[in-house]
């Protein structure tokens, strides 16, 4: 197999690379689209008053912004490999902004369910993985844009912050399908209870959604790790920077999506 950097091994991992976010994509909007269903169907509606109905708020609002346009963000860099550097982090940092609102909407949701069945809050593990998921979420977007969109922040700061500011991004993105996930089960138990080892349609719909968020994952998690995909810097317009230091955490590989212009 050649070098990635061979133009005509970038041209096969670019067409893999864009055959790999279809199927991603195929499986994020499949997943959002079998939980609205559901909800629609089966799980009582969407109502902001309704203790049923705030959770399926809580649900869509997670997968969407969470899931769906939380992993694109996180991409987006390769997304876009020919369009300036400079765009993309505004679109990046646009994008995560966007998220960090619909979490803030998505999680009053949740809290509301509870409140309105006078339950106690963040017992259950899918509360843990999702508000430690919320919060380290918010901590990367404050790190990031005090690293790299604050113009008088020194680059020696940006790039020493690149590769943890990677390894955070990959593994928020990690803790928020763990959340996904557990919510899928807790919703599947709380709303069927003994019904469920029965497998009747709504458990089957449950069922298949969260195989979907995992399967969404597990390709945007590659596109997102996979050195191979990274960015390479454009001959223009981009400063050429000095390697990051190498270690556990990435870098000093001549790693391009490491320079932190
Ligand atoms: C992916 C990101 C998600 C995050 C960060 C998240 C976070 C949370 C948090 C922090 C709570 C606790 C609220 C409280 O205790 O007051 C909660 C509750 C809940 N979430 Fe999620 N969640 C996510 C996705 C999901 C999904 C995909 C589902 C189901 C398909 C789901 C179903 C639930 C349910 C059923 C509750 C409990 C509400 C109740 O007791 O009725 N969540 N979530
Ligand atoms: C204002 C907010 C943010 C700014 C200015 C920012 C900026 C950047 C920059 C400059 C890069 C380097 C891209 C490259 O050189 O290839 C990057 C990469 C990355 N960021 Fe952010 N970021 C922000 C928020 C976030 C948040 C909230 C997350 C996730 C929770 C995140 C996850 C990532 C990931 C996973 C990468 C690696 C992308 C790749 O390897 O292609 N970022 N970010």
């Amino acid at each position: 197999m050649g070098s990635d950097e061979d133009p005509k091994e970038y041209d096969k991992l670019r067409l893999i690379f864009r055959k790999l976010l279809i199927v991603g994509n195929v499986f994020g909007l499949s997943m959002i689209f079998l939980m609205l269903v559901w909800a629609l169907k089966y799980g009582g509606g969407f109502d902001w008053n309704d203790k049923i109905g705030s959770v399926n708020i809580h649900i869509l609002i997670m997968l969407t912004f969470m899931l769906y346009l939380h992993g694109h963000a996180a991409i987006i860099y390769r997304v876009l490999p020919n369009m300036p550097k400079y765009g993309v982090k505004l679109m990046h940092a646009s994008i995560h902004f966007i998220v960090c609102i619909g979490i803030a909407v998505g999680l009053a949701a949740a809290v509301q369910s509870h409140y309105l069945k006078n339950a106690e809050h963040f017992y259950s593990l899918h509360s843990w993985l999702g508000i430690s998921a919320i919060g380290i979420y918010y901590l990367q977007f404050l790190g990031g844009f005090i690293c790299f969109l604050l113009p008088m922040t020194p680059m020696s700061i940006r790039n020493t912050a690149m590769p943890f500011h990677k390894f955070a991004g990959q593994s928020v993105f990690t803790l928020a399908t763990g959340a996904a996930v557990t919510g899928v089960m807790l919703k599947a138990i709380g709303s069927l209870g003994i019904e469920y080892p029965k497998l009747p349609a709504p458990a089957m719909a449950l069922n298949f959604a969260g195989f979907l968020v995992l399967l969404f994952a597990i390709i945007i998690g590659v596109l997102m790790s996979d050195h191979r995909f990274r960015r390479r810097p454009r001959p223009e317009g981009e400063l050429l920077l000095t390697k990051t230091g190498g270690g556990i955490l990435g870098g000093g590989d001549g790693d391009t999506s490491d320079h932190a212009d």
